[in-house]
C-alpha cells in the first residue's frame, strides 16, 4: 500500500477543508517518540479526520489507538480513512464528547489535541488512564506563538483561549505529581511523565 500517497491525500483534505492537523515536524517528533519509548497503547483526545491516530498507529504493528472526537463529520470521515489504511483492527474511533466518556482502560501514552479551552480538564481527567510510566503528550502548546506574547492585540475570544492556555502550562509546571517537558517543535509538545517513575 502506498502510505505516503495515502498521507498526503489527506494532509491536501484537511487544508481544502480547514481541518486542523499536527504540523508535519510535530508529527514526526511524536512518531520517533513513540518509537523511542516503545509506546503500543495510545489514547487520543481529538481525532479530527484520524490523521495523527493513522500516524502513530504506522509506527509498528503492535501499536493500538483508541481516539475520541465530538464532531461527526469529522469522525466519519476519520473511519473512512482508517479504513483505506486497513488499520480498522488497530485503531478504535469514539464518537462522544471526551468530557462525558468513561474510559476503563490503561494506556502507555495520552495524546491531549482537543479543544484548548478544556487542557485541564481533559489531563485531570484521563491521568487516571495513564500506566504507571506512561506519558501524556499535549499539542499546540506555543499556539502559533500566541502563548506569552502580547494580547493587548487580541480579540477578546482569542485573549481568552490564550489565557487559559497559558493557565494549562501554570499548570503542568507547578504540578505536584507530573513533571513536564517543553519541545520547540510543531505547534508547541508538552511531554509530562509521573514524578515517582522517575525516581523508581
Ligand atoms: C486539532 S484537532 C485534532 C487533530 C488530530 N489529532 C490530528 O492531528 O490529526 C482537534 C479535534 O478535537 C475535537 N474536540 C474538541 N473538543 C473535544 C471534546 N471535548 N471531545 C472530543 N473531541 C473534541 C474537535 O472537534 C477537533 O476535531
Amino acid at each position: 500500500m502506498d502510505y505516503e500517497y495515502l498521507i498526503t491525500k489527506m494532509e491536501k483534505y484537511a487544508d481544502q477543508k480547514g481541518v486542523p492537523i499536527m504540523e508535519k515536524d510535530g508529527i514526526n517528533f511524536l512518531t520517533e517518540f513513540i518509537k523511542l519509548n516503545n509506546v503500543k497503547k495510545i489514547l487520543e483526545i481529538g481525532t479530527a479526520i484520524g490523521y495523527s491516530a493513522i500516524n502513530m498507529a504506522l509506527v509498528d504493528d503492535g501499536v493500538t489507538v483508541t481516539s475520541i472526537e465530538r464532531d461527526k463529520d469529522r469522525y466519519l470521515q476519520a473511519i473512512k480513512n482508517v479504513k483505506e489504511f486497513n488499520l480498522e483492527d488497530r485503531i478504535t474511533l469514539l464518537l462522544c464528547d471526551a468530557l462525558e466518556v468513561d474510559i476503563d482502560d490503561e494506556f502507555d501514552l495520552i495524546f491531549i489535541d482537543a479543544a484548548k479551552s478544556q487542557y485541564i480538564k481533559f489531563f485531570e481527567k484521563f491521568s487516571k488512564n495513564l500506566a504507571k510510566k506512561g506519558f501524556i503528550v499535549t499539542d499546540n502548546i506555543d499556539f502559533h506563538g500566541l502563548t506569552n506574547s502580547d494580547k493587548s492585540v487580541m480579540s477578546k475570544n482569542l485573549r481568552q483561549l490564550v489565557t487559559k492556555l497559558e493557565k494549562y502550562i501554570n499548570f503542568l509546571k507547578d504540578n505536584e505529581e507530573f513533571k513536564t517537558r517543553f519541545f520547540k517543535v510543531g505547534d508547541g509538545i508538552a511531554i509530562s511523565v509521573r514524578k515517582k517513575s522517575y525516581n523508581e
